[in-house]
Parts: structure tokens; sequence; C-alpha cells
């Protein structure tokens, strides 16, 4: 796809977010911000089984923030705990289509994965001690 297509495909996602809101029976709410701009996302995370049952947002920023939060969610809403908890970098950025970002831009673009990162931190941390603190290293990094 040309880069105009994904300038489109992140518009439409920032207009109109998919999966934004609350999620009052989260099993995992997590929040965290970029601290070079001070723009925020939560994650509100539902598992059953092995699987993310539910996921919703809540954010405040930039297009490519929300955007890709909102493209985040689709990417894991169903999908096995096992897949998520691997999510690279790479990953996220080849979903919104973006791999020739400035340093400043992928950091908006990686916001909402290390939130998730650290929302499964905390959803591992009884469950998998070790899973949570591979995870916990991957979120620093981001
Ligand atoms: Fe703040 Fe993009 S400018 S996350």
């Amino acid at each position: 796809m040309s880069d105009d297509i994904y300038r489109e495909i992140i518009l439409d996602h920032y207009r109109n977010p998919r999966n934004k809101g609350k999620l009052l029976d989260a099993d995992v709410s997590i929040h965290d911000s970029n601290p070079l701009c001070g723009d925020e996302i939560d994650i509100h995370l539902k598992v059953h089984g092995d699987k993310v049952k539910d996921i919703k947002f809540e954010g405040r920023g930039c297009a490519i923030s929300q955007a890709s939060a909102s493209m985040l969610t689709e990417m894991i809403m169903g999908k096995p705990l096992t897949s998520v908890k691997d999510l690279t970098k790479d990953d996220i950025l080849e979903n919104i289509g973006l791999l020739n970002l400035g340093p400043a831009r992928i950091k908006c673009a990686l916001l909402s994965l290390k939130v998730l990162k650290l929302g499964m931190v905390k959803y591992y941390t009884d469950r998998d001690p070790d899973s949570a603190k591979k995870l916990e290293t991957d979120s620093t990094s981001l």
C-alpha cells in the first residue's frame, strides 16, 4: 500500500477510534504517558481462558499515538495472550504501515504497545513471574 493510503487509515482511526472507552469488568487497567509530550493512553483488558476477550482504550494525544492504540486493539482482540505478549515494535510499525518514522514519532506509535506491555506485566506478576519480568524489560525498551 502507498504512504497516502496508510495516512488515510491512520486519520480514519484517529477520527473514528475503534474500541474506545472504559471496560468496567477489566482484569487489568493500566495508564501511562509519553514523558516527552504528556500524551496519555489507558488500556483495559478482559481475559478469558488464554485469550483477549475484550480490550478498550482511552487516550489523549497526537494522531499517531491514538490511531496506533485503536489499531492495536483491533490487532489483538480475541488473540491468545502468548502471541500478544510477544508483540514487537516492528509488529506495530508494520501494522500501522509507518516503517520510516523518526525517533520522536516512533515513541508516538509505540506508546500503546508500551502501555499494553505494562498491563501484561501486571496481569502476569502473580501468574507467571518470568513472563512478567520479560515483559517489563520489553516495555522499558519502547
Ligand atoms: Fe505525544 Fe505523539 S506527540 S505521543
